[in-house]
């Protein structure tokens, strides 16, 4: 009997080609380079032994494993070739230049093309990891219902928590989002229950600007919706999630937190990482940053989502996306992330790129 399902195959096969994307980044040695790829590619290799193992499957299904295995398969091994390529260049280059003399005849150090907006970059890293997490990536349009925005969210026309996000009216009607979790609303009704979603996206409130205000931000919005779910899910979640993204250890600190659509409400804070909680004037000196926003969902969400509240709870968060990438790049001015400044970009060798996905928004 193979040892994985169809689809947890193909969430081993994803991790691992994340892991290559990683680790690639960092070799520097051809030598090292060859140990990557048998430690991947080799027979016992990670992925070596999802190949060997396609032999185990049912007859009926090997096709498709085999197919799968093998897309995988051509796709780690052409990014490793590249690399290859790459740093061979590059190490004859070094000789030559060693021994004081040029080569024209040698062909250039390929260099990757474009850079990505800081916020792009976490945002792919975040979508990594919870695809790895079996969470479907959703979307909703920018310019949203009213109803969507607010009345399906348990804020009612009346509802003083209309004022704590003050926002940009569309004359049709519509609201310019005042943050992602209209899209929790759109999932309940599109998928039902179970339900394990994120959907990144752009929010706008009608703020004045200063280095850490925006009228225009970008959120995580994440929802679950099972049996038995509960807080401490979310809190060990939030640990992985935000360890993962800053690739280091971070200290999390959970508060109360009230937002109409959850109950309880929590805010999930982060140990500054620019003066590493020392107190300084991006996290207005206390050491700590609001980055994570969240709670259980209410019952009037989930029943406006028509989920049924006897079987179902859930939970929710809204992750504060600008303001981890301004965390993890050190940047401490949140205007120059909608300044163009191209030096604010993040060098392409510094991440990996969409994974599961061809195009990218
Ligand atoms: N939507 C909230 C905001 O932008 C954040 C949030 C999302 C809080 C989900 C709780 C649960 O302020």
């Amino acid at each position: 009997m193979p040892s994985y399902t169809l689809e947890q195959l193909t969430e081993q096969l994803a991790a691992i080609e994340c892991e290559v994307r990683r680790n690639l980044a960092e070799v520097t040695q051809v030598d090292a380079l060859r140990g990557l790829e048998s430690r991947v590619l080799g027979k016992q290799g990670s992925l070596g032994a999802l190949i060997s193992s396609v032999k185990e499957y049912p007859p009926e299904q090997r096709g498709q494993v085999g197919k799968t295995v093998n897309e995988a398969k051509v796709r780690v091994k052409g990014l490793i070739d590249e690399r290859l390529r790459t740093l061979e260049s590059a190490a004859s280059q070094a000789e030559v230049s060693a021994a004081g003399a040029l080569d024209p005849t040698l062909p250039g150090v390929r260099r990757p093309l474009g850079s990505v907006h800081p916020v792009t970059a976490v945002q792919w890293e975040i979508e990594r990891a919870f695809e790895r997490l079996g969470f479907t990536v959703e979307a909703g349009p920018e310019m949203e219902e009213e109803y969507n925005n607010f009345d399906a969210l348990n804020i009612p026309p009346t509802h003083p928590a209309r004022d704590m996000q003050d926002t940009f009216w569309v004359d049709n009607g519509k609201v310019l989002r005042t943050h992602t979790s209209p899209v929790q609303h759109r999932a309940m009704i599109k998928f039902g229950a179970p339900l394990r979603i994120i959907a990144p996206g752009r929010c706008f409130r009608y703020e004045t600007i200063d280095a850490s205000h925006e009228n225009t931000f970008h959120q995580v919005e994440g929802l679950v919706i099972d049996r038995d779910i509960s807080l401490a899910n979310l809190i060990a979640m939030a640990q992985t999630l935000l360890r993962e993204v800053m690739r280091r250890e971070v200290k999390l600190r959970v508060r109360p937190g009230y937002f109409p659509f959850v109950e309880p409400g929590i805010e999930i804070d982060m140990n500054c990482q620019i003066c590493g909680g020392k107190r300084c004037p991006t996290c207005k000196q206390s050491g700590w940053v609001e980055i994570l926003p969240a709670g259980m969902v209410h019952p009037n969400v989930l029943a406006a989502g028509k989920i049924d509240t006897e079987i179902y709870t859930g939970f929710a968060f809204g992750l504060g996306l600008t303001r981890l990438a301004m965390m993890k790049y050190g940047i401490r001015d949140i205007r120059v992330l909608n300044s163009g400044d191209l030096r604010a970009l993040v060098a392409p060798e510094r991440f990996g790129g969409p994974l599961l996905r061809g195009a990218e928004n």
